[in-house]
């Protein structure tokens, strides 16, 4: 009995979920279990670059204050989803050349980063994502194909300016096991870290589907990051199901996300788990992957799955 949060904060870990502004600002029973359940909060389209900042110089904090406040109420904790990501951010910064690219990356990290560097709640911020290729090599994204590297140490460093206190995280997908991805991770943050590029934290996003397994080693993956003197932690759990939805592929699902808890309680620097959403009624899942779904621990009537079940015997 009691709810997530209670559980995580006796092992000292936060359990989280990404938050759509529109349910948090109408929804009753979506506020009751976000707030009941949950400990930190990642703003899920909110914060991101399109959100925020859609011309240059021209700000729109709404939905992030919204989100912050909400969790100021609660007494949570937000984690800053995301500042240089190569999806959601507007035509007018990928058209950009090098110098004035510089420039507007490093006005958007100072001014958003800068806006709650003094506000407790926001902790944490994911600096980069998806830097990465499938086989470690760098994406090549518009940052990457007009800066090249050097934008992600940059970020960091401008990061670092605008908060001092703030954990920096660098996050991607199937990042999870070990495999040639993870491993150019790997080798990214401990030669940033020998620079004294202050990346403090990798997230693993964790969006995980029963069909294709779940992956065994990540909590030796976890070990090698901590290793390095690295937070870890998982940033957007989700493990979505070829649908319908049957009782066996439930219980597949709620033994994942057991293993994801539990990796995350072996390991001393895993900081916690955020679940990407909690009701399958808001799920980015089916939009994005053709008859997939059910992928959260809440079902579309704010009902509890196997899933929640398992969350909370882990926690
Ligand atoms: C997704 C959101 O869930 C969707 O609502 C949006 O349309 C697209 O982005 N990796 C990330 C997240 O880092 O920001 C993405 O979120 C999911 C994949």
């Amino acid at each position: 009995s009691g709810p997530l949060r209670t559980h995580a904060a006796a092992r000292g870990k936060f359990i989280g979920f990404a938050a759509a502004t529109n349910p948090l600002a109408n929804e009753a029973a979506y506020r009751t279990i976000a707030q009941t359940e949950f400990s930190q909060i990642t703003a899920e389209n909110a914060m991101k670059w399109d959100s925020t900042e859609p011309s240059d110089n021209s700000w729109n904090f709404s939905g992030a204050d919204q989100i912050v406040n909400f969790a100021v109420a609660n007494n949570q904790q937000v984690h800053g989803h995301t500042l240089v990501w190569h999806q959601q951010t507007p035509g007018w910064v990928q058209g950009l050349g090098a110098t004035a690219m510089r420039t507007a990356i490093q006005d958007h990290v100072s001014t958003l980063v800068g806006r709650y560097a003094n506000n407790a709640a926001v902790v944490s911020w994911d600096v980069v994502n998806e830097v990465f290729n499938e086989d470690g090599t760098f994406r090549s994204s518009f940052w990457y194909n007009t800066l090249g590297q050097s934008y992600i140490a940059d970020a960091f460093r401008w990061a670092r300016a605008a908060d001092p206190d703030a954990r920096l995280c660098i996050n991607d997908y199937n990042v999870e096991g070990i495999n040639a991805k993870s491993t150019a991770m790997y080798n990214l943050v401990q030669s940033l870290r020998a620079q004294n590029v202050p990346v403090d934290c990798v997230g693993f996003q964790g969006h995980l589907a029963t069909q294709y397994g779940f992956p065994s080693d990540l909590q030796q993956n976890m070990q090698r990051f901590a290793a390095l003197g690295v937070q870890v932690r998982v940033t957007e759990l989700d493990i979505r199901i070829q649908m319908p939805r049957s009782s066996a592929k439930d219980t597949t699902q709620a033994t994942y996300y057991s293993n994801v808890i539990n990796a995350c309680n072996a390991v001393t620097a895993c900081a916690g788990v955020t679940i990407w959403g909690f009701t399958d009624k808001y799920s980015w899942v089916p939009d994005t992957f053709p008859s997939e779904g059910a992928a959260l621990i809440y079902d579309e009537n704010y009902q509890q799955k196997p899933s929640y079940t398992a969350v909370h015997n882990a926690l």
